[in-house]
């Protein structure tokens, strides 16, 4: 039997955990102070779900999904982000109907079969959010504001948010024949993937990673210059909000992003310190991909979504809100241990942090257990402390030690 964890897959520990925990819900309350909701939704999908969304000819539809039959038949796909399925359940529930703006954040595990390297794994958690019904990119730049925030509350600074617009169904094919018209004789030296999207999707070249398609995509024409005038004034207007709102930001015209649905603004987060795998949070516009899932035809949406294990190995070295038990009760007779375990019951049941030993080991060994711990304060019971009715309470820090009636010890820990 193989007993190792899937290949890709990560089991994170304390203190890890904590840093999780913290990432989670700092986001929660800054995505509520601007009126997001907690949408929760399957793991599971019925795969058109994603291959229509994100594209047929993506990476991720092409190479990277986890699909397989259920005993009924069905194609079944593990989700690999958390957009579709939540756009599928906006629909599914109208909930469009409810309100005129709906406003979701989700945090859950996606699932990609990508090449497994430092910040990039099969299974990985993302934090998202997702806002639905304007188009007004007051909406685009209230959502970067949002995501500047939490980022400045996590702890972090310096980061780069790249944005940009690749349009709209419009305009867009425009700029296709563009660049496929300046890569035409340039079309032996691009890479073997980016001369299949030559044909298919000849804006992914612009964002290709190969030094050899940057090298020459150098004097390639921008997006930025073929917008049409909506999406050109829908741009203009966000980056004059950015800069009225504070949120720091670079145009980054070769910005496409790996999925189909998007239309109009895409930005990603860059974070230096993370290696080839630097993008923190990427998202942008999707105007059309609620009317695709049979929703109404009229329902512009955005969002994005953070990659936690990629934002935890940025904050983890600086984290410091580290929780530790409040006592630690060293026993050192066997009515000891029985005391220790009646007064950690009452500590815990009163939501205190406490620790005891199981196993009878000497007060020295204990004492080792209480500061591997970091446990803030020791109570030392033994058959003397028994009958005197009050033990040794020392704290950790200072090293202070003061006798303690057992019959207070709840009361001065809560
Ligand atoms: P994405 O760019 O594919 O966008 O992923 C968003 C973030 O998830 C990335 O920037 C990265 O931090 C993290 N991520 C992606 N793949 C991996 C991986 N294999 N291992 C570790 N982290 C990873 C989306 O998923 C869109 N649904 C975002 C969005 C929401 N757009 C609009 N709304």
């Amino acid at each position: 039997m193989n007993h190792r964890g899937v290949k890709g897959t990560q089991d994170i520990f304390t203190p890890e955990v904590e840093v999780w925990r913290f990432i989670e819900s700092t986001a929660s309350r800054v995505f509520e102070n601007f009126g997001f909701q907690e949408i929760r939704v399957p793991i599971i999908e019925h795969t058109d779900v994603f291959t229509r969304s994100i594209g047929e000819t993506t990476d991720i539809v092409e190479k990277e999904m986890y699909t397989f039959q259920d005993k009924g038949g069905r194609s079944i796909t593990l989700r690999p982000e958390g957009t579709a399925p939540v756009v599928r359940a906006f629909v599914q529930h109208s909930l469009y109907a409810k309100r005129p703006i709906n406003k979701f954040y989700y945090t859950g595990p996606m699932f990609r079969y990508e090449r497994p390297q430092a910040g990039r794994y099969r299974q990985f958690q993302q934090i998202g959010v997702e806002a639905f019904g304007s188009d007004d990119p007051r909406l685009d730049a209230e959502m970067l504001l949002m995501l500047k925030l939490l980022l400045e509350k996590l702890g972090l600074k310096d980061l780069d948010c790249q944005v940009n617009s690749i349009g709209c169904p419009e305009c867009r094919p425009g700029y296709m024949d563009v660049v496929r018209a300046y890569f035409h004789d340039l079309y032996g030296e691009l890479c073997s993937e980016c001369q299949r999207r030559f044909e298919i999707n000849p804006l992914r070249i612009m964002d290709c990673k190969a030094p050899k398609c940057r090298e020459l995509r150098v004097g390639a024409p921008s997006v930025l210059d073929y917008l049409d005038n909506d999406c050109s004034r829908h741009f203009n207007a966000l980056t004059g909000m950015l800069q009225a709102l504070e949120v720091p930001y670079t145009v980054n015209p070769n910005l496409i992003r790996g999925l189909d649905y998007y239309t109009r603004t895409t930005f990603e987060v860059i974070a230096s310190g993370l290696g080839a795998q630097n993008a923190v949070a990427a998202g942008g516009r999707y105007d059309g991909l609620v009317a695709e899932f049979g929703g109404p035809e009229k329902t512009p949406a955005l969002g994005f979504a953070i990659g936690v294990e990629r934002m935890v190995s940025l904050i983890k070295e600086t984290y410091k809100h580290r929780r530790r038990p409040a006592l630690f009760i060293a026993a050192l007779s066997k009515e000891a241990e029985k005391m220790a375990l009646i007064l950690s019951g009452r500590l815990r049941g009163k939501g205190v942090w406490t620790e005891i030993s199981y196993d009878s080991a000497s007060l020295k060994s204990q004492m080792r257990r209480a500061d591997k711990l970091n446990a803030e304060y020791v109570l030392i019971i033994g058959e003397e402390e028994l009958k005197r009715g009050s033990a040794p309470l020392r704290n950790m820090n200072t090293k202070e030690q003061v006798d303690l009636w057992l019959d207070k010890v709840v009361e001065q820990f809560t």
